[in-house]
């Protein structure tokens, strides 16, 4: 009995071993992604000579992006990312740190979607913003709505503070004399990330900005895209409980300043209009609302994918929706408790760039905030995923 047991054993063991072997004749051998902490560390070094452009959206490595692009909000103008050292703050304090904005910044040697992408470029990739801007402010609600570029430190990011899908058509016509169909950039391959909705959703208690108003106008905007950008890789990021981050910093009091001259003065009044509804109703219908734009983004997504083998053109939705319970306080702005600062943008490049190599099924339904996050190295036969 024993003897026949192990007879089994072994012939099984072998044909399992035999059956791999078959396996791996016929097919490469799939070596697993490795994830590295610097992005230098991951080799460029290639052993096939240069490619020619793609000519598919299917078929693009990071060393095929010619330039990177932007429509967004604050979180992608980097505004508040460097924590106030001093007692108290002033209007002066908010600044726009574009250089290293997670899916903009091309500041050197930062932690960003461009520098990561930049390392398989020779370092040519065009469009990265550099440097950092003072906020213009206005009266009353201190965010201005008409926010003009400073295209010097901004190049393709067209983000404004402010921005809601309401600016969507502005910041596009601001990036079509740059990347699209008519400028220098028109045949080579771009990314471009569209960061939107959270400025939405921070009023969305008010008419106007409802799911039905928001899919309208990010559609439209999508249209326009297309109809004047091509060879373009779209990242649409999905939206998260951003209301919910004030609760968190509120448990550690003294971490967010105050102002030197108006300490009464909230200024996250005016970054969320609907958290400050009584009785937490405003709350409850944001709640609500980033449930409903995240799916209209997944239908928005489909209603724009790459359509055929040779498409040129296409929207890929990228989960970006941050597990609230999973951030520390330190990793939010000590100006207003609200804005993300540089470690969660670190954060959010590395699990943006980590998405874009995952099938659909694979990428990660919601963020879990992690500072050891490993940065995916695409080999060579990688490419961004489209499906
Ligand atoms: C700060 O900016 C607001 C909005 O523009 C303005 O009302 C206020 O006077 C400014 N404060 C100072 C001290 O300049």
């Amino acid at each position: 009995m024993f003897i026949h047991t192990y007879v089994i054993i072994t012939v099984s063991l072998l044909l399992i071993s035999y059956c791999r072997s078959i396996h791996a004749g016929s097919i490469e051998p799939e070596q697993p992604p490795q994830y590295v902490r610097d992005i230098s560390h991951c080799s460029n070094n290639y052993n096939s000579p240069v490619r020619g452009r793609p000519t598919s959206i299917h078929d693009l490595h990071p060393g095929d992006i010619k330039a990177i692009a932007v429509i967004g909000d604050s979180i992608s103008a980097g505004l508040a990312m460097e924590n106030a050292q001093t007692e108290c703050i002033t209007n002066a304090s908010f600044i726009e740190y574009r250089g290293r904005s997670f899916d903009a910044g091309g500041d050197e040697g930062s932690i960003t979607l461009p520098n990561f992408i930049n390392h398989y470029t020779s370092g040519k990739l065009i469009g990265s913003s550099i440097g950092q801007r003072p906020m213009p402010t206005c009266p009353d609600t201190f965010f201005c709505t008409e926010a003009p570029p400073l295209p010097s430190v901004d190049h393709f990011n067209a983000a404004i503070p402010s921005g809601t899908t309401k600016d969507m058509t502005k910041q596009i016509n601001y990036l079509i004399p740059r990347i699209g169909k008519t400028s220098p950039l028109s045949n080579e391959w771009k990314v471009l990330t569209i960061e939107l909705g959270q400025n939405d959703l921070a009023i969305s208690c008010f008419p106007d900005y409802n799911v039905v108003d928001f899919t309208a106008r990010m559609t439209a905007g999508l249209k326009m895209i297309q109809e004047n950008i091509d060879y373009v890789f779209i990242n649409l990021l999905s939206v998260s409980n951003s209301e919910e981050e004030v609760t968190i910093t509120n448990d550690y009091p003294g971490y967010r300043k105050t102002f030197c001259d108006n300490p009464s003065f909230d200024i996250h009044d005016q970054e969320c209009y609907c958290c400050h509804v009584p009785l937490g109703l405003g709350d409850t219908v944001i709640d609500a609302n980033v449930a409903l734009f995240n799916l209209a983004l997944q239908e928005i997504a489909v209603k724009f994918r790459p359509r055929g083998p040779d498409a040129t053109f296409g929207v890929l939705y990228q989960p970006f929706s941050l597990s609230i319970d999973s951030l520390p306080y330190t990793a939010i702005s000590n100006l207003d408790g609200f804005h993300p600062n540089i470690h969660l943008h670190q954060f959010f490049a590395k699990s943006l760039w980590n998405q874009m190599f995952l099938p659909k099924h694979e990428k990660e339904h919601k963020l879990h905030y992690d500072e050891n996050l490993g940065i995916r190295c695409p080999g060579e036969d990688d490419r961004f995923e489209t499906g």
